[in-house]
C-alpha cells in the first residue's frame, strides 16, 4: 500500500516507487508538512518556535503560529500570511479556517465533476482528508492520489457547502507545497504565439515569483509547467521538484520565499479570473495539479512526467501507431473544394500517407478568417454534393479523413452570431473586442454547448471521419455572461472551461473511432487538461526547424514525444532542406502540410521513403524514454535520444544548427544503452558495443546549416556470446 497513517504519531506517508510524502496533523488541527524528497522512512518531527509577528490562537501557545509552520493547505486571513492556498467566505471577509476532521485511505481515485483528470490503475490509491470550518459552514476534502508507478502525487480538492448561507469561494490551489529551502532555480516555459516553450531559468528570490494565464487557455505565454531544481542540477544530478495542471484555462503558479527563506508553490485557479458561488448543499470540486520528484537530476523528472502522462492521462489511441498525416493548411490556406482535395488524397495515397486533413475553409462562408466561423455546415461551393459524399470519395482512394472545427468561436458575420448575437461573450455597455476578426462563444452558457452538440451532430453525423483537428485562435477578453447574475461573473472562466470539456467529452462518446487533435494556433492550450481528449497537440504554428528545434526540446521537458505533433513544410523543393525538416519533426509525431500536387518526383520519393522509415521507428518516439545529451539553447547543436523501456532500440538524433563549426567532434554518451548488448545502426548496418555507447559515440558536426543526424540502434547481439 503506497498510503499509511502512523497513529502514534498522527502522520500520513505517502510512497511512490522512489519518492516519499509526509504530514502530521498537529495541534489536534493543522496540517504540518514534513517531507517531500527521495524515498525513506526516515521522517522529521514537527517543531514549534516563538516567532515575532506571528499570531496564534489563545488555546495554543506562542510557538504554534500557523505563519510559521509548513503546512499542506493554508488559509486566507487565518495567521498564515504567505501566500494562500483557499480564501472562501459566507461573510464577504475571504477568511476561513479548516480544522482537520478524518481521513479515508481508498483503491483508485475520485472522478473530478465535468473535468479532466488523470485515470487510476490498479496501483493507484487515494488519501482523502476531511476538514470543517464552522463559520462558514464548509466541509472540506483534501485529495491526495498516489500513482505510485509514475513517481506522481496529485492533489485535488472539493469545498461542500454543508451550512446554511451561500458562500464564495475567491482564491483556489489544489496543490501547495512548503519546503524547507530556497537555494533552488525556477524552471518556467514562456513564450509567445510562433515562439512558444522558451525555456528560463531562474535562481529563487524573497517575495513572489509566478507565471500564469488571464486568457482563459493556458497560453502560449506561460506553461503551466514549472520546476524548482538545485542551483547545480544537471539532467543527470541534482534534486528537482516538477509541478504541472491537469486543466486548460486560466491559471496561476506562484513560488514564494519567506523570510526564513523557505519555499512556497502553489498551483491552481488564483483568484484574478476566478470565484466561485456555493449554495447550501453544493459542491465544487477543483482541477487536479501533480507534483513529482527526482532525486538524479532534471531528465529522471522529465521521464516521469512522460511516463505519467502516457500511463494516466493520454486516451489508449494515443498508444497505438499515430497516422501520418497531409494537412491542407500551409499548402491551401482557404482555398479548398472537392476536386483539389481529391487529387491530393490520391497523391497522398501513392506517396505513403495514412490520411488526408481539411483544415480551415470547408464551412460556411470561410473563404478567409473573417467570417464563417460558427456556422458548422459545408460550402456547397466548394462540396457541391455534400460532405458525406465527399469523405466517401476520399477514403475510395484508400486513405483516412481528417477534418478541422474551431467550435468555442464564432466570426460576427456569420449565421450563428446574426441568429445569437448574445451568445457570445461580453459585458453590457462595452465594445466586445475581436482577435482574428472573431468573438468567442460563451461556453459558460449550456444552451451555447448543447447547440454546438446539435450542429455537429447533424453536420457530421454517421460521416465516418477518423480525425478532428480543434482549434481555439483567440483568448477570452470582455469576459461575461448574459446567463450569470452579476455575483456570479467571475465564475465565467471556469465554467467556459467546464462547457469545453463537456464538448470534448461529447466527441469522444459520439465518434469513439476518431481521434482529437489539439491546437490553439499552435501550442496555445499545450496542456495536461486537453491530453485526455486529444491524442496529439499541434505544437507550434512556426514549422520553421530551427525554431522548431528549440520548441520541441523545451516542450519535452514536461510532455512526451507521443503528444508532439510536428509537420514538414515548405522544403522549397529543395531535397536537403527536405531531409533536415524531416529529421527534426520526427523529435515528434509526424506530419506534412505542403502542396503534394505541385511536387517534383523526386520529393515524393524522399517522403514515400522519409515515411517508410519513420514507420519502422515511431515505436521508440512515441512510447520510448527521453534522454536529453545537448539543450539547443545553449549549444550550437541539438542532441537527444529515445530508448526502448528495455533499451534494446536507440533513436539518436543530431540536429545542427547554423552556427555549427564543421569537422567538430561530438562525443554523445548514450547511457540508457545495455553494457551487455552489441547494437547495430539500422540505418548503416555499423554494430557497436554497448559499453561503447554509454562511454560516448563519437559523431562529426557537419556544418553549414540545415544537417541532421539520425542512429536507430538495435541490441543485435549479447557481448558474452562474442
Ligand atoms: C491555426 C492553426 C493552424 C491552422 C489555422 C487555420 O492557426 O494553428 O494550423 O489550422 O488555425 O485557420
Amino acid at each position: 500500500m503506497s498510503i499509511r497513517f502512523i497513529k502514534n504519531k498522527q502522520r500520513f506517508i505517502l510512497h511512490t516507487k522512489h519518492t516519499t510524502y509526509a504530514f502530521d496533523v498537529v495541534f489536534g488541527r493543522y496540517l504540518y508538512h514534513t517531507y517531500y524528497g527521495k524515498r525513506t522512512n526516515a521522517i522529521p518531527d514537527p517543531i514549534d518556535r516563538i516567532v515575532s509577528f506571528a499570531p496564534y490562537l489563545s488555546t495554543l501557545d506562542a510557538g504554534k503560529s500557523p505563519d510559521f509552520f509548513p503546512q499542506e493547505c493554508s488559509f486566507y486571513g487565518a495567521g498564515d500570511f504567505r501566500p494562500n492556498a483557499l480564501r472562501l467566505s459566507a461573510d464577504g471577509t475571504g477568511v476561513c479556517d479548516f480544522v482537520y476532521h478524518s481521513y479515508r485511505i481508498f483503491k483508485g481515485r475520485v472522478a473530478l465533476d465535468g473535468l479532466p483528470a488523470a485515470r487510476a490503475d490498479e496501483h493507484t490509491h487515494t488519501l482523502e482528508i476531511t476538514l470543517l470550518d464552522e463559520v462558514s459552514g464548509c466541509r472540506l476534502k483534501l485529495y491526495y492520489t498516489v500513482f505510485a508507478d509514475v513517481d506522481v502525487i496529485s492533489r485535488y480538492m472539493m469545498v461542500e457547502n454543508v451550512g446554511e448561507r451561500p458562500v464564495t469561494i475567491h482564491k483556489c490551489m489544489p496543490l501547495m507545497l512548503d519546503l524547507d529551502r530556497s537555494d533552488l532555480d525556477m524552471i518556467s516555459l514562456y513564450g509567445s504565439h510562433c515562439c512558444e516553450v522558451n525555456f528560463q531559468r531562474t535562481p529563487l528570490h524573497h517575495g513572489l515569483q509566478s507565471v500564469y494565464s488571464n486568457r482563459g487557455a493556458s497560453s502560449h505565454h506561460y506553461n503551466p509547467f514549472v520546476a524548482l531544481c538545485d542551483h547545480n542540477a544537471t539532467d543527470e544530478r541534482g534534486e528537482v521538484y516538477g509541478f504541472n495542471f491537469v486543466y486548460s484555462g486560466s491559471f496561476l503558479d506562484e513560488v514564494d520565499v519567506d523570510q526564513f527563506g523557505r519555499t512556497r508553490v502553489l498551483i491552481g485557479l488564483g483568484s484574478e479570473c476566478f470565484s466561485y458561488s456555493l449554495n447550501e448543499g453544493e459542491v465544487f470540486c477543483s482541477p487536479e495539479a501533480i507534483m513529482t520528484y527526482s532525486s538524479s537530476g532534471i531528465g529522471k523528472m522529465t521521464r516521469n512526467l512522460h511516463r505519467f502522462v502516457r500511463n494516466h492521462i493520454l486516451p489508449a489511441p494515443s498508444l497505438d501507431p499515430h497516422p501520418v498525416v497531409l494537412n491542407t493548411w500551409e499548402a491551401c490556406f482557404f482555398d479548398i473544394n472537392e476536386d483539389k482535395l481529391i487529387r491530393f488524397a490520391k497523391e497522398a495515397k501513392k506517396t505513403g500517407f495514412d490520411m488526408l486533413v481539411m483544415d480551415d475553409g470547408w464551412f460556411g462562408a470561410r473563404n478567409n478568417d473573417q467570417a464563417g466561423l460558427g456556422d458548422w455546415y459545408e460550402n456547397r461551393n466548394k462540396f457541391p454534393d455534400g460532405l458525406a459524399s465527399f469523405v466517401k470519395k476520399i477514403k475510395a482512394e484508400g486513405i483516412q479523413f481528417g477534418i478541422w472545427v474551431e467550435p468555442e468561436m464564432v466570426n460576427p458575420d456569420s449565421e450563428l452570431y446574426r441568429a445569437h448575437p448574445d451568445w457570445a461573450l461580453r459585458v453590457e455597455g462595452r465594445e466586445p473586442l475581436r482577435s482574428r476578426h472573431q468573438l468567442v462563444l460563451d461556453m459558460s452558457n449550456p444552451a451555447v454547448v448543447d447547440y454546438l452538440i446539435d450542429r455537429f451532430d447533424r453536420t457530421f453525423g454517421d460521416i465516418p471521419i477518423d480525425y478532428f483537428k480543434w482549434d481555439m485562435n483567440r483568448h477570452l477578453s470582455h469576459v461575461g455572461s448574459s446567463v450569470l447574475p452579476a455575483d456570479q461573473q467571475g465564475e465565467v472562466f471556469f465554467r467556459y472551461m467546464k462547457g469545453v470539456y463537456r464538448l470534448f467529452d461529447w466527441f469522444a462518446s459520439r465518434f469513439p473511432n476518431a481521434v482529437i487533435e489539439t491546437c490553439s494556433g499552435g501550442g496555445g492550450r499545450y496542456d495536461l487538461g486537453m491530453m485526455p481528449y486529444g491524442f496529439q497537440i499541434w505544437t507550434s504554428d512556426n514549422t520553421n526547424p530551427y525554431a522548431r528545434t528549440m520548441i520541441q526540446a523545451s516542450a519535452m521537458l514536461a510532455y512526451p514525444a507521443a503528444t508532439m505533433s510536428c509537420h514538414v513544410s515548405n522544403p522549397h523543393g529543395n531535397l536537403r532542406s527536405l531531409d533536415y525538416r524531416y529529421k527534426v519533426a520526427v523529435g515528434g509525431m509526424l506530419g506534412y502540410e505542403l502542396n503534394i500536387l505541385d511536387m517534383s518526383d523526386e520529393i515524393k520519393r524522399d517522403i514515400s521513403a522519409q515515411i517508410a522509415q519513420y514507420k519502422s521507428f515511431e515505436h521508440v518516439i512515441r512510447l520510448g524514454d527521453y534522454y536529453n545529451l545537448a539543450f539547443p539553447t545553449k549549444y550550437s547543436y541539438s542532441a537527444y535520444y529515445y530508448a526502448t523501456a528495455d533499451a534494446s532500440e536507440l533513436l539518436l538524433t543530431l540536429i545542427e544548427k547554423a552556427d555549427c563549426q564543421k569537422g567538430t567532434t561530438k562525443l554523445l554518451k548514450l547511457k540508457a544503452a545495455r553494457a551487455d548488448a552489441v547494437y547495430t545502426d539500422v540505418l548503416t548496418g555499423k554494430t557497436y558495443r554497448g559499453e561503447e555507447l554509454r562511454h560516448g559515440l563519437r559523431v562529426d558536426l557537419l556544418g553549414d546549416g540545415d544537417r541532421a543526424q539520425l542512429f536507430y540502434f538495435r541490441v543485435s547481439d549479447i557481448c558474452n556470446k562474442i
